[in-house]
């Protein structure tokens, strides 16, 4: 049985969406802290569990059963650890042939300060004697593409990553990527870079929303701080703000680049051209 945690997630229903065209239904149970979230997939055949990252004592029972476990990082970002320590403890416990974890791109090297959590989690799994498998993913280009309408609105892409390239993938790669791997035979110790087969400055990203768009679009470069409060004022809560601004700062330092094509490989197709994720964007 294969569990998907974080299920009611973005990248976590896609996950699931990818497991139901390899694998039948009744081999897959999605998780969820709130399974209300996730009926639709119960009654698509997906056996439902709750598991709280935040609480220990009900792991055991939602792992009971499951042979490969995909732990997706919460998204409670300065909880992570403690969170993913509660899995991980839970998952040694049960004889699981594979623990995969959606980690990030060069974890051990990444000058992303969100890098610590993930840096510090793949060590517990390390140590934990459970066969693993690292999906370190890199940024969702949908973190840029998210804005495109904005973009267009003001004519400017801001941001505070200089000429740092970003080899960003759609979410929907990075779940083709978790899915092969969940139904591959284990490969205990894989480590894999995962990011996008194209990579882009934030220069780039303008050009092509203005492509796209017809409108004329151009990349404001600011200083970390400058971005921070521009993101502030556009209603971004404070640790949002800092996140994005500290990440940017990390792509300007090559954190968010990768040419090895690693992803489009493990997936046996080229990964969603950015062109088409700021398509969508624009469409709606
Ligand atoms: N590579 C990137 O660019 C990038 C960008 C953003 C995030 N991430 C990381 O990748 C993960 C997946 O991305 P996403 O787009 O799917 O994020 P998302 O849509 O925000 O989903 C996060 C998932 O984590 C679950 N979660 C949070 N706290 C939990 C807890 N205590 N117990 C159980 N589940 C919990 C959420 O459950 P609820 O539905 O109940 O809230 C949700 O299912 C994120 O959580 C984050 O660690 C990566």
């Amino acid at each position: 049985m294969i569990l998907v945690t974080g299920a009611s997630g973005q990248l976590g229903r896609l996950v699931i969406e990818e497991l139901l065209q390899r694998v039948d239904a009744s081999e897959i149970i999605a998780a969820a802290r709130d399974v209300k979230k996730i009926e639709d997939l119960g009654q698509r055949g997906v056996q439902l569990r709750t598991l709280d990252y935040a609480d220990a004592s009900g792991i055991p029972a939602a792992l009971e059963g499951v042979t490969r476990l995909l732990l997706i990082s919460s998204s409670e970002v300065g909880q992570r650890l403690a969170q993913h320590k509660n899995v991980i403890e839970a998952a040694a416990k049960t004889g699981l042939e594979l623990l995969a974890y959606t980690s990030i791109l060069h974890a051990d090297t990444t000058p992303l300060p969100l890098g610590n959590e993930h840096k510090a989690t793949e060590a517990l799994i390390k140590v934990s004697g459970i066969p693993y498998t690292l999906l370190r993913n890199g940024w969702y280009t949908e973190n840029y593409t998210l804005a495109a309408g904005m973009a267009v609105a003001h004519g400017a892409v801001i941001g505070c990553a200089g000429e740092g390239k970003i080899a960003s993938a759609a979410r929907a790669d990075y779940a083709k990527a978790a899915a092969v791997v969940l139904t591959s035979p284990v490969q205990s110790g894989a480590v894999y870079e995962l990011a996008g087969d194209e990579a882009y400055t934030l220069s780039e990203l303008a050009a092509t929303i203005s492509e796209v768009s017809g409108k004329a679009v151009a990349y404001v470069n600011m200083s970390e701080a400058e971005y921070e409060q521009a993101l502030l004022g556009a209603g971004l809560p404070d640790f949002v703000a800092k996140l994005l601004s500290e990440s940017d700062t990390g792509a300007s330092k090559g954190g968010l680049f990768d040419e090895s094509k690693t992803l489009s490989r493990l997936i046996g197709e080229a990964t969603t051209p950015l062109k088409a994720c700021v398509k969508a964007a624009l469409q709606g």
